[in-house]
């Protein structure tokens, strides 16, 4: 029996006994493949030897799957990316399909009710929303559901395309990486913003596919050429000591953890004398992580935020 699990991540997939022993929870049998949307996971999946499969892609993988399996609830992903992969688990027509949905038993039926009244609609649920620095081209971006940031701007990715697009006026940087890019709100505000006469080389990282998916679609449509790479730890391409700016969003959960690696890939992908912004609504968290690697910062201010600038010396 083909099984698909979608929504699941590596901790749904074990139990603990009562003497303590970690193991695969019980009905992991079969041939099990699991959907994931982020990297992170997938590695997390492959990894953890429990015998199932990890596929990390934008859009659910086609097959005949006698079963498909969904985890979602309001705590574990947006309303609209569950309809949108409910949508996308609709037109693989499985045997069988179950729900496995924490929270509410309304939020369920709310959910429920929502792919019954129309089955066979199929909705488009990207949005193509404008981004602008003050003094720049207005941008239109591309984005989907899962990826940050669907359908608005960040402000916390404005405040630090502003400070970037500001410092780089009359400059000439040759390359920018965008780490943890989304949609790619950041990288190309900035590249737009930039009037020097070299072409910028524009390196783009997420971790979430539908970042990725959304970054090279947004390339393309602005017509502004950018490496996008799928990535949750750097990766040696982008290491590579020659870039002159790095910038990074990076989120808030894992105690800063993800903020470290970036600024470990900052640190290895500044070529010296390049700067490294990131940016954060309380510098106080984010500050001693940007040390480890870069010992001076300093905060800029803008929409609230604190843009923390440092030099590779
Ligand atoms: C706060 S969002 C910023 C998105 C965009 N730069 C902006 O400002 O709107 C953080 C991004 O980091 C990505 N991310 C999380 N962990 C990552 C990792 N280990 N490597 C690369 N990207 C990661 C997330 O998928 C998400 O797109």
């Amino acid at each position: 029996m083909k099984t698909l699990l979608v929504g699941y991540k590596v901790q749904d997939l074990f139990e603990v006994n009562r003497r303590g022993e970690r193991r695969p929870v019980p009905w992991l049998d079969g041939d099990i493949t699991c959907h994931t949307l982020d990297i992170y996971h997938c590695h997390a999946i492959e990894n953890s030897s429990c015998g199932v499969k990890a596929v990390c892609s934008p859009h659910l993988p086609k097959d005949n799957w006698d079963l498909i399996k969904f985890k979602t609830g309001p705590k574990l992903m947006s309303g609209e990316l569950s309809l949108d992969l409910l949508q996308e688990i609709h037109l693989l027509h499985p045997k069988r399909f179950e729900l496995e949905f924490d929270g509410r038993e309304r939020d369920r039926n709310d959910l429920i009710a929502k792919i019954k009244d129309d089955p066979d609609r199929v909705r488009d649920f990207s949005a193509t929303w404008p981004a602008s620095v003050p003094g720049g081209q207005k941008l239109m971006l591309t984005s989907f559901p899962g990826c940050f940031c669907h359908r608005r701007v960040d402000d916390g990715g404005l405040a630090l395309a502003e400070v970037v697009s500001r410092e780089l006026s009359g400059k000439n940087p040759r390359a920018i990486l965008d780490m943890g890019c989304g949609c790619g709100l950041v990288g190309f505000l900035v590249a737009a913003s930039h009037k020097g006469d070299t072409p910028v080389r524009l390196v783009m990282v997420d971790s979430h596919t539908r970042a990725v998916e959304a970054a090279e679609l947004n390339a393309e449509k602005l017509g502004i050429p950018a490496e996008v790479i799928l990535s949750d730890n750097g990766t040696p391409a982008q290491m590579d000591g020659t870039f002159d700016v790095f910038v990074g969003n990076p989120p808030y959960y894992s105690d800063y953890k993800i903020a470290d690696i970036f600024l470990e890939t900052a640190q290895r992908a500044l070529k010296f004398g390049g700067v490294c912004y990131t940016v954060c609504k309380n510098a106080d968290g984010l500050e001693p992580v940007q040390r480890r690697y870069f010992p001076d910062v300093e905060i800029i201010r803008r929409r609230g935020y604190a843009v923390l600038k440092s030099v590779k010396n």
